[in-house]
């Protein structure tokens, strides 16, 4: 019978990878906590047309990557390829602008992108993002980028740099596609199918595209018009403001006034951090100001700004650089019971219980099998002690799994060990 295999772009995480993410989970919530944001959770599915008016319908994600399908009453919902348009969606549904300004959010959950799987691409992945809805001012875009920055800092990661761009709003935003537009006549023969079209529809979609030959003619031009050169006064302000902060928390990044992004609701700051190793998926993470968004989706008129990071690639990033946590001791004890008949398993269990209720992490052994393999199971669950049931009632031999040293005693005097051990750390 053909075996049933995890789908292509899906993956297990399996006990001893797991740790390295419960690891970067616990310092994502220490950090949005102390940064005083709230954690919200949002279906993994919506009607696509949440996403497609958000995202943009000529974006990658909502022209090719979504899973898309129709329920039982034939209605279009979609796996959610990102956070921020649920977000959006139930920060208007449950008027939480009513519960005072800013709305700080954080979420972390599965996203769904229908894209060729490779080193860090998924198809299933995970983000953790956060926004900040309505607050205009520069100092909440730069505040998040110093809040995942602490966060990848946390984590170990040394080369830590931002690509920060402006694409600036309204006539800003105008003038510089009219003259981004008017490039692209120039170097049209040589833009690929989809740029052609995408110059008359979406012309900043034109810079993100990854066709080697459309990149050339686009990128290598020093005529393509840089967004930074068409800001108004008030986006130079703003973005002016954003670039001292970050100088003043010592916070590393480079201007890239080709930076694009691959969703469409973006407005003013924007930005990614890239880590070097991870090869064509370097992006670990981005985001921006989006102020039209929440209008655009049927909410009040207030602005935003947030960012996701994508796991999988902080996973290998961390890896790579930063600080895999050591796992310490897993478990406090391992009960070993040698001689496994029905009495002896009944006493371990007893002693399992107290162990248990007085809050010690404790496991004990359940096939009757022989005391060296119950020994190599303490050894593999990390145990603090090893504890070995001998047959006169109420005594037991403790072995210090680190220090390799054994002494017998009663269970009660191992108590006292043990909380001796703990009180000492
Ligand atoms: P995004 O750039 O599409 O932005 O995704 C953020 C991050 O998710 C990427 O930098 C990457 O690390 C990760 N990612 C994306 N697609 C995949 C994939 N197929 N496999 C593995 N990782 C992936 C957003 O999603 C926006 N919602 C960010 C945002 C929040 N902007 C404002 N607020």
């Amino acid at each position: 019978m053909k075996k049933i295999q995890a789908i292509k772009g899906t993956y297990d995480i399996l006990p001893g990878e797991v740790e390295i993410w419960q690891h970067i989970e616990e310092k994502v919530r220490y950090r949005m906590r102390m940064y005083g944001y709230s954690e919200i959770r949002t279906p993994v599915f919506e009607e696509t047309g949440l996403f497609a008016r958000s995202i943009g319908e000529d974006t990658d994600i909502v022209g090719k990557e979504m899973y898309t399908f129709n329920d039982m009453g034939n209605r279009s919902l979609t796996l959610r390829p990102e956070g921020t348009a649920s977000v959006i969606r139930a920060f208007i549904e449950h008027s939480l602008d009513q519960k005072g300004l800013p709305q700080s959010l954080w979420y972390m959950g599965p996203m769904f992108r229908q894209e060729r799987p490779q080193k860090g691409r998924q198809r299933q992945f995970h983000q953790f993002g956060a926004e900040i809805i309505g607050s205009p001012s520069p100092l909440v875009d730069a505040d998040m980028m110093i809040l995942f920055d602490d966060i990848v800092k946390d984590l170990g990661l040394n080369e830590r740099v931002y690509a920060l761009n402006f694409i600036g709003r309204g006539e800003s935003r105008q003038a510089f596609t009219d003259a981004l537009v008017a490039f692209l006549d120039t170097v049209e023969d040589n833009l690929c199918d989809d740029c052609k079209r995408r110059k008359a529809t979406n012309p900043l979609r034109v810079l993100d595209c990854k066709v080697p030959s459309c990149r050339e003619a686009v990128h290598d031009s020093e005529r393509l018009p840089k967004t930074v050169d068409f800001l108004d006064d008030d986006d130079t302000r703003h973005y002016g403001t954003v670039k001292n902060v970050l100088h003043d928390y010592g916070v590393a990044f480079v201007e890239d006034p080709y930076l694009v992004r691959g969703l469409d609701y973006y407005t003013g700051t924007i930005f990614e951090m890239n880590c070097s190793g991870l090869g064509a998926q370097s992006a670990i993470m981005g985001g921006g100001r989006y102020d039209n968004l929440i209008k655009d989706l049927g909410g009040p008129d207030l602005p935003a700004t947030g960012f996701a990071c994508g796991m999988e690639r902080l996973v290998l990033a961390i890896e790579a650089e930063g600080s895999v946590p050591d796992a310490g001791n897993w478990m406090d004890v391992y009960l070993i019971d040698p001689v496994g008949d029905n009495d002896s398993q009944e006493r371990t269990a007893g002693y399992l219980k107290t162990l248990r209720k007085l809050g010690y992490t404790v496991m004990m052994d359940y096939m009757r099998r022989s005391m060296k393999s119950q020994m190599k199971s303490a050894a593999r669950a990390n145990a603090g002690y090893a504890l070995i049931i001998e047959s006169e009632e109420g005594m037991v031999s403790a072995r210090n799994m680190g220090r390799s040293e054994q002494e017998m005693m009663t269970f009660d005097a191992f108590l006292d060990k043990l909380k001796n051990d703990k009180d000492t750390i």
